[in-house]
């Protein structure tokens, strides 16, 4: 096995051809060096790894290569021109780090020296890399050297900040946007690679890393550099998922699953696991809306190919996109992407998940309408219910809290002062120890309200019941600094 530690050094690609992903910046710059018609500057702009700067060392030893005598769409990449420029070592192509050059001294120093012709070869190049960095004044300074480049000298800005270069000199370019590539088209890079230093990796890990890539091939090519050492055998999807802390793309299909099912105490379950698990929440939720939107776009019958999935994670995908609206969809991902927001801010994330997986419930199993007619003597309708058999007292009161929580905040705490002691009968047992007497009238106060969430949570007409306990009130420490709180929110209303 050859040297890994510079698989993205050791194959940059070195031509137009070798280079993926950016067809259009390929075509319009071969167009340009066949008709001999250069921009006195390029700009570069797009995200990272997907070959700015590879492509402005392809183009200048287009320019440069001493084995034409006139620039070429096809360098050789043997004089010493070509290999100079390859290892950025040219004293005429200057690749230089606007983030450590970014003053006006730099730019005055690049004015007089860009005077003078190139020592060896046809054009002096100028490669600023991170052009954005610069400050200010050194734009202004770099901006009249622009107007009147000497002919022997050419330009190339390159950016992951396009929009905090100034106008004025994002005019006086011409400019090149270079895109993401898809995750299939990182994978198909990553496969040869893997081929090219006999790396041995399954499918799915390789999609794994094409999809956390995230459009940079450079980023896909560390991965899989660092798993080769990790896992000199075989590299296999858990590997990734170990290395990364990905979440699993089983725990996505699982969770809608019971979605679907309405199975609501099962969710709650799950989500208890996830922290259980120790995964990371915004991968969590990173990996569910990416699960929503892929959902999303096949039943809207959007490009399957695209989203770096295996045939069989698209026939699941088919599966449960069948059994949701597009308005109950649109909606669920509206409501991920809130709790994201959320999620950012709370120091009780695992709320946040909890009452995330009830909102989205509620969503794909709506409150039924109400049926038109007389029928006075009914209970009040409640949401149906997939169960079986009785939710435990637990989960009742676990949910009964969550759902008090989105529509009465203030009660919350009251109910934590409370003990839920029995569920039967339709009717939930609560008590309050003697110290808690303003509590316990204060929850007598809001009894409708509580029964009416009690039965949507259990899904049939259910009755609250709350009494002092006869217990004399121990001293929980928990139950203190409740009180604590809850004497504060007082003082403060
Ligand atoms: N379009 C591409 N085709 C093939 N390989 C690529 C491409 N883009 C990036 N790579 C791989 O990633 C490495 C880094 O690419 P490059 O330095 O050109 O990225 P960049 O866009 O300049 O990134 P940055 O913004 O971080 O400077 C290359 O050496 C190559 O291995
Ligand atoms: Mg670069
Ligand atoms: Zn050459």
């Amino acid at each position: 096995m050859t040297d890994r530690k510079v698989l993205t050094l050791k194959y940059r690609p070195q031509t137009f051809d070798e280079l993926l992903v950016q067809e259009h910046v390929k075509r319009t710059l071969k167009k340009a060096i066949e008709h001999n018609r250069f921009a006195n500057a390029y700009l570069f702009a797009g995200p990272r790894g997907v070959g700015k700067t590879t492509t402005a060392r392809i183009l200048s030893k287009c320019l440069d290569c001493l084995n034409t005598d006139k620039p070429t769409v096809t360098p050789c990449n043997k004089c010493s021109a070509c290999v100079e420029i390859s290892q950025s070592r040219s004293m005429d192509v200057l690749e230089i780090d606007g983030a450590s050059n970014r003053g006006i001294d730099q730019v005055r120093e690049l004015r007089e020296n860009i005077k003078y012709a190139p020592s060896s070869l046809r054009y002096k190049v100028y490669i600023i890399d991170e052009v954005h960095m610069l400050t200010e004044p050194a734009f202004n300074a770099l901006l009249k050297t622009l107007e009147e480049p000497p002919p022997h000298a050419k330009f190339i800005f390159a950016t992951t900040s396009a929009n905090k270069v100034l106008p004025t000199i994002i005019s006086r370019c011409q400019r090149f946007d270079f895109r993401k590539a898809t995750p299939d088209e990182i994978v198909g890079r990553l496969r040869w690679l893997a081929k090219q230093e006999s790396i041995a990796v399954s499918d799915e890990a390789l999609l794994a890393i094409g999809r956390r890539a995230d459009g940079s091939i450079r980023d896909g090519e560390s991965i899989l550099e660092q798993l080769a050492t990790y896992r000199p055998e075989q590299i296999e999807l858990p590997d990734v998922e170990e290395l990364l802390g990905l979440v699993p793309g089983e725990v996505f299909f699982s969770y809608v699953d019971l979605l679907l099912q309405g199975d609501t105490a099962g969710l709650l379950r799950f989500v208890n696991n996830i922290f259980e698990k120790g995964h990371d929440l915004f991968e969590f939720y990173t990996g569910l809306v990416e699960h929503f939107r892929n959902i999303l776009l096949i039943q809207a019958g959007g490009p399957a190919e695209n989203l770096g999935l295996l045939p069989a994670e698209i026939t699941r995908l088919e599966e449960q996109a069948k059994q949701f609206s597009r308005a109950g969809l649109i909606k669920a991902l509206e409501i991920l992407l809130r709790a994201e927001e959320q999620a950012k801010y709370t120091r009780m994330p695992r709320v946040v998940l909890e009452y995330l997986a009830l909102e989205l419930t509620t969503l794909v199993c709506p409150e039924p309408q109400t049926a038109p007619g007389p029928a006075p003597a009914d209970p009040p309708p409640v949401r149906p219910t997939t169960r079986s058999k009785q939710p435990s007292l637990d989960s009742v009161w676990q949910e009964l809290r969550l759902k008090t929580s989105a529509r009465k905040p203030v009660l919350t705490k009251s109910l934590d002062l409370a003990h839920p002691e029995s569920y039967e009968k339709d009717t939930v047992t609560v008590s309050l120890t003697r110290e808690h007497q303003p509590v316990l009238e204060k929850l007598k106060a809001e009894q409708n309200l509580l029964e009416e969430l009690l039965s949507e949570v259990t899904g049939r007409p259910t009755t609250i019941q709350l009494h002092l306990s006869r217990k004399a009130a121990g001293k929980d420490p928990q139950a203190e600094r409740i009180t604590g709180i809850l004497g504060e929110v007082e003082e403060e209303r």
